[in-house]
């Protein structure tokens, strides 16, 4: 019996033939054609310039010691130094034989489990969320997914907006403009209403922005109305925001706001100061660069018409208020003091990245002993376009808030459901179209690469062909109801496997690489590699049912593919699972 995955039992080997070199020199990923193997080893390359011998010397070396005959054919070495691996189809069989009650399908726990700490959502109060905060919500959520699912202690917070200068034209519009019916029925979007209007007004009337700056005091020294107003504002506003959370499925274990780290707001800016990181600069306070990075890795230079300038982070302003970075700062503080973590993962969208890498800069000045102790990654994505290719805005410019945008989503899934299940009842019809409609919106934007702008479309989204969510939800069902038909809510390992077609022998391999995929998944916080094996995944299947039929095939054959079935339908809900997204049992 097999306890160990198959990526595993490689890797020890490997590690074993090369007992001095560090363990990442054993790491593995999928080959990309199957034509050169099952996996593939690339990191012999870096211990081979370590070592200064031959890359295809030391693979052939490391090959040729290696004893895995039980497993592979002999590994071949390939390209510059590469050496892959292709399974025997018995050790894949062997493999496939799994109890189903152990720990997860196909996954190897984390040898070291790491804490990591995940910053994501983070919307502002007294805001409606909009589209854009699906993007942080998901991808967050998925990482936090997949990172506890192999084995890592995982903290979620939700760093929310609760403090900040428009808390002043706020109070005003509160205190002189509140319709109560309004805030009844749409508390964020009266907010947003009071917030525009002042802000408007004050740019035509100075005596409003110096009303606001006046309130904002006030609130800052705890007068008690205004402490009132605010307080009630973020109540609000949390209500709307967990109404949303609770639709999308995500949770967090901690919501620490901003204004939590007020009370250490001036003694960070102190201590800055007296380390010498930070210098009054024009009456604020400012953390300059050191000279001591390459001047184009230097997030405190900036170059204009070809010269380095000056590019540093205020951290106090002339009229003493700290801001978003020194904020940032203390929170930093608190979660390595509370935490201990060894990761730190920032998920926002891209135009954040120069206030990250100057935060990162920050804190490796102020402890450089902690650097090599947390990882510090800033995670982030590009934005959601129009099908004209421009940001995405409703048909009057204003943004699209994302509450209407997942009643669409679960209407417009109503709608492809009944036209493809009309006998189904109801209420049946409308539980399934709240799994596809929400799924469809969040498979949408994990799935392209983050980094890129995708463009946002219903059609695409919502179409049972293609890298969809319904695509993959509706071979979850498919799988379902096989097992209908077969009379039987599941199957059992056989106790002999037989996996004779070639389409049977693919899609069981696909199925060892899950784990390894959910290891990229979390090394790189790319959740679409996720996407990609689970769309694979559901291709493989396909072929599988054309070529090889479960319920008419008999004896061992029938029972080795109804395993194959369970095993792929495990699969494909774990994943789902792993991406925030539900699969319905028929659709
Ligand atoms: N509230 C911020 C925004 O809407 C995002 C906060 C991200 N997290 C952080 N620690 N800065 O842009």
């Amino acid at each position: 019996m097999i306890h160990l995955q198959i990526e595993e039992r490689l890797r020890t080997a490997i590690a074993a033939v090369l007992p001095d070199a560090p363990a990442s020199a054993a790491s593995l990923r999928p080959c990309a054609d199957p034509k050169f193997g099952d996996y593939q080893n690339t990191a012999l390359m870096s211990a081979a310039k370590e070592r200064k011998i031959n890359p295809r010397q030391l693979a052939a070396d490391v090959a040729a010691r290696l004893d895995l005959a039980e497993w592979c054919e002999a590994p071949e070495v390939a390209g510059a130094g590469f050496l892959n691996f292709r399974l025997k189809p018995e050790a894949v069989a062997a493999a496939l034989k799994l109890p189903l009650d152990g720990p997860p399908l196909f996954v190897s726990p984390a040898t070291k489990p790491r804490t990591i700490v995940i910053d994501f959502s983070s919307p502002n109060v007294a805001k409606p969320m909009h589209v854009g905060h699906i993007r942080s919500t998901a991808l967050g959520d998925s990482l936090a997914r997949v990172m506890r699912l192999l084995g890592h202690r995982v903290i979620t917070d939700n760093h929310i907006g609760d403090w900040g200068t428009q808390f002043g034209l706020l109070t005003i519009g509160w205190k002189r403009h509140l319709d109560a019916e309004a805030l009844e029925r749409d508390a964020l979007g009266e907010m947003e209403r009071l917030y525009k209007q002042v802000n408007a007004a004050s740019e035509a009337d100075p005596s409003i922005r110096e009303a606001a700056r006046q309130e904002l005091v006030k609130l800052q020294d705890g007068d008690p109305e205004n402490l009132g107003i605010w307080k009630r504002m973020i109540a609000l506003s949390q209500g709307q925001f967990d109404t949303v959370y609770g639709r999308l499925g995500v949770r967090f274990d901690h919501t620490l706001g901003e204004s939590f780290y007020n009370p250490q707001l001036k003694s960070v800016v102190q201590e800055l100061k007296d380390k010498g990181i930070a210098q009054d600069s024009q009456g604020a306070v400012c953390v300059f660069s050191d000279g001591t990075m390459l001047q184009k890795e230097d997030p405190f230079l900036v170059q204009k018409e070809g010269e380095w300038v000056a590019n540093p982070v205020l951290i106090q302003k002339a009229d003493g208020a700290a801001n978003y970075a020194t904020t940032d700062l203390a929170t930093l503080a608190y979660r390595w003091d509370t935490w201990h973590p060894d990761e730190i993962v920032y998920v926002t969208d891209g135009r954040q990245q120069l206030h990250f890498r100057q935060i990162f800069a920050t804190w490796r000045r102020w402890y450089p002993e902690r650097v090599d102790a947390v990882k510090l990654a800033h995670v982030w994505f590009g934005s959601i376009l129009g099908e004209d290719n421009k940001p995405f805005k409703t048909r009057s410019g204003e943004t699209v808030r994302l509450t209407g945008l997942l009643d669409e989503a679960e209407q417009r899934a109503f709608e492809s459901v009944t036209l493809k299940n009309p006998a189904l009842a109801e209420t049946e019809r409308r539980h399934i179209a709240r799994m596809v409609g929400i799924g469809s919106v969040k498979y949408a934007d994990l799935s392209p690469n983050r980094q890129s702008d995708y463009v946002f479309s219903w059609d695409k989204m919502l179409s049972l062909q293609g890298n969809t969510a319904p695509y993959l939800q509706y071979a979850h069902a498919r799988v379902r109801s096989i097992f209908r038909k077969a009379g039987q809510q599941s199957s059992a390992a056989p106790v002999d496997l037989h996996l004779g077609h070639p389409d049977e022998l693919s899609l069981a391999k696909h199925l060892l690489k899950f784990g390894i995929t959910l290891e990229a998944v979390c090394a790189e916080y790319r959740p679409n590699y996720l996407c990609l094996y689970l769309y694979e995944l559901a291709g493989h299947m396909a072929r599988f049912w054309e070529s090889c039929p479960v319920l008419k095939a008999e004896g061992i054959e029938k029972v080795s593919r109804l395993w194959l079935c369970e095993l792929s339908g495990r699969v494909l809900k774990q994943g789902l699972d792993l991406l925030g997204i539900e699969a319905p049992e028929q659709m």
